[in-house]
């Protein structure tokens, strides 16, 4: 399966689907890789600035409803494989606005999916459509359990049910047009270049600035945590060694209840700020809960450690220090991604195209 050559990645400017392109980029000197992104609010090529200039990369701004645009990038670059990571993400935006979500996950994966199909209609020897998404289908667990590839879905926010539409168009697609497909399932990630809307960088952020730390309900929500650069490197064994139509859960079996969490980031922070430690600890803030927030999310990814040999590389602890002194000492991404001023990078860039 190692003869994808052309590979499309969607979604690359943003947080998972940029540590990915790096990789990429410089693990597949002969491969092609070309980053189609909207650059929404989330995507932000300044992500991206040490491997622009790679002979062996390409930047094209699209959307990935737009049907034409994806029949001719597939055609222009001949696409052989895409990995999907395009998405809207924030469980509270799709709260607020939940259209947007049903747009861009579902609408746009199916366009890429027909895309795709109707591009290798003649010879789906050897291509691979690999759809990355989300633990958040399978639901909430209670205080026990694990979700398992086998779990049923059962979504339960506009974010999560988006998702899981999307995924169901991509298991259709290869059972009705035998689309080459693999899906995989990832708990959630941290690490550098997350928009500080998501709880780690923006409490990191709001740590550095002495703001209240909103902690929705009582802090004891659970969440299952990878660091994001293990998450690349299972996107690509799986992407070149995996099964055609299967699932793969992704996951550390590294599970905290936000409020512990926190605590840990607050101390990690205070003494890399030379604070106190704990001190921080009052900008802790109790407030009104997400509605339907799910409760626990824990990931068995028993199959892909058994079958593909993957496991995650670093202790949680090595990670946080690592996510919380990279925000500290790129205070000035920060700053952009939170003033809009990254726009202006895009368009001194790529004003022309
Ligand atoms: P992100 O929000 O940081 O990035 C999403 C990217 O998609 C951005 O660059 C954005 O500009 C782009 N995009 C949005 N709409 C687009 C459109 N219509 N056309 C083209 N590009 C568009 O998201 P992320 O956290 O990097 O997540 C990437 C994928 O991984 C998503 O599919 C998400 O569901 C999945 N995932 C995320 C996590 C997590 O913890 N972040 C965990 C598991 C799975
Ligand atoms: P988030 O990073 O939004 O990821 P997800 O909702 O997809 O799991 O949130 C992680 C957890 O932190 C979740 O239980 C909600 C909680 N949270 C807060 O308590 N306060 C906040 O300001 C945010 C953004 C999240």
């Amino acid at each position: 399966m190692n003869n994808k050559t052309k590979i499309l990645v969607t979604g690359g400017a943003g947080f998972i689907g940029s540590h990915l392109i790096r990789l990429l980029v410089n693990k597949y000197p002969d491969t092609l890789i070309v980053n189609i992104d909207k650059l929404t609010y989330a995507g932000n090529l300044a992500n991206l600035k040490d491997v622009e200039n790679m002979p062996n990369y390409r930047f094209v701004k699209a959307d990935i409803c737009d049907y034409e645009k994806m029949q001719q990038i597939f055609a222009e670059y001949q696409i052989n494989g895409v990995i999907h990571l395009a998405a809207e993400s924030h469980v509270d935006r799709s709260i607020t606005d939940p259209f947007v979500f049903a747009k861009t996950n579902v609408i746009g994966t199916l366009t890429l999916l027909q895309a795709a199909k109707e591009y290798w209609k003649n010879d789906m020897n050897g291509k691979l459509f690999y759809h990355v998404s989300t633990d958040e289908v399978y639901g909430s667990l209670d205080h026990g359990g694990f979700f398992l590839e086998t779990t049923p879905y059962d979504p339960k926010s506009p974010y999560s049910a988006s998702k899981a539409a999307s995924d169901h168009f991509v298991r259709a697609f290869h059972n009705t047009y035998k689309l080459p497909v693999i899906i995989s399932n990832c708990s959630n990630n941290y690490g550098p270049y997350q928009f500080p809307e998501k709880l780690i960088p923006l409490f990191i952020n709001n740590i550095r600035h002495n703001k209240p730390l909103p902690v929705y309900g009582k802090g004891e929500n659970v969440r299952d945590w990878l660091y994001v650069e293990d998450h690349a490197r299972a996107i690509d064994l799986i992407f070149h060694k995996g099964k055609i139509g299967d699932t793969y859960n992704i996951g550390g079996f590294n599970e905290w209840k936000n409020i512990d969490l926190i605590r840990v980031m607050i101390k990690v922070a205070d003494r890399l700020l030379d604070r106190t430690e704990g001190a921080s600890e009052q900008l802790i803030t109790y407030v009104a809960d997400r509605a339907g927030h799910d409760l626990r999310y824990a990931i068995d990814s028993t199959k892909l450690h058994e079958e593909l040999g993957w496991s995650p590389s670093l202790q949680f602890e090595e990670g946080i220090e690592k996510t919380i002194r990279w925000y500290l000492d790129n205070q000035d991404w920060l700053d952009n991604v939170t003033s809009g001023d990254y726009q202006k990078y895009y368009e001194r860039m790529y004003i022309n195209q």
